[in-house]
Parts: C-alpha cells; structure tokens; sequence
C-alpha cells in the first residue's frame, strides 16, 4: 500500500475526528512496515498480530464515536454514513474470520492494505460533511 500520509485526508472541523483519523493512519502505516520486515524474517508474529488487534478496535471505536455524536446532534445522514461504516464493518469481519480460521494473518494484511483507499474516499466526503455539520452544532 506505501505510506499513506494525513494529508491525503481532509482536515476535520472537528477535533476529535481529526485526531481519531490520524492515529488510524498512524496504526495502518505500523502495520504496513511490520508486515514487511516480517516477510523479511524480522520482528514477530506476536508483535504484527497484536497491532492488527488495535487497528480492529480502533476501527470500531472510531466508528462508534462518530456515530454517537451525530445521533447527539440529530444529523440528517446519520443512516447513510452508519451504513457506509457498517459495510466496512462487513469487510472487516470476514478477513478476520479468515485469519483467525486458516491461521493466516497475510488474509488480514491483504485486507489491511486495502483499506486506505476506502478510507481516503470516506474521510473526504461523508466525514468532511459530518464533521462541518458537527462542529457548527457543538460550538
Ligand atoms: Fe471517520
Ligand atoms: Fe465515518
């Protein structure tokens, strides 16, 4: 996948959006590296396994928290944009059904590597929306 860098992602109004996405891309870059030094016969399969573990509850808790506040604020997409998480969510589930049935991790590093894209694509339409409506709301 390469490096993917915060700013391929638009800037959020709001801050805690901001910070959730830029620590996902934090995660998603760990386990890019990590993925590859392990293929190189460096570092752990422990260590590689553990961060895709964080990048799953991360996901999730990104997620939760987004749709927790446009509930609090009434927003109009709310359904359009929780389907859109719920979706990935779909996604996210299977690979790590797959890696935890077969034992394989490269399933989750496949999926992983796939992701930036979506999430560049999501950030910058539905989130940029969401979190220019969010923080005219809140202030
Ligand atoms: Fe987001
Ligand atoms: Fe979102």
């Amino acid at each position: 996948m390469g490096m993917l860098y915060a700013e391929q992602l638009e800037y959020m109004a709001l801050d805690s959006m901001q910070e959730r996405h830029e620590s996902e891309i934090k995660i998603l870059n760990e386990i890019d590296k990590m993925a590859m030094l392990l293929d190189r016969g460096e570092g752990t399969l422990e260590s590689l396994e553990a961060k895709v573990e964080e990048y799953i509850l991360h996901v999730k808790e990104h997620f939760a928290s987004e749709e927790k506040l446009m509930e609090e604020y009434d927003f109009p997409s709310y359904e359009m944009h929780k389907m859109a998480h719920d979706m990935f969510l779909v996604d996210l589930n299977y690979a790590t059904k797959q890696w935890k049935h077969y034992g394989d991790i490269n399933k989750m590093i496949n999926f992983v590597r796939k992701t930036p894209e979506w999430l560049v694509m999501h950030v910058n339409s539905v989130d940029r929306t969401t979190a220019d409506y969010l923080a005219q709301k809140i202030k």
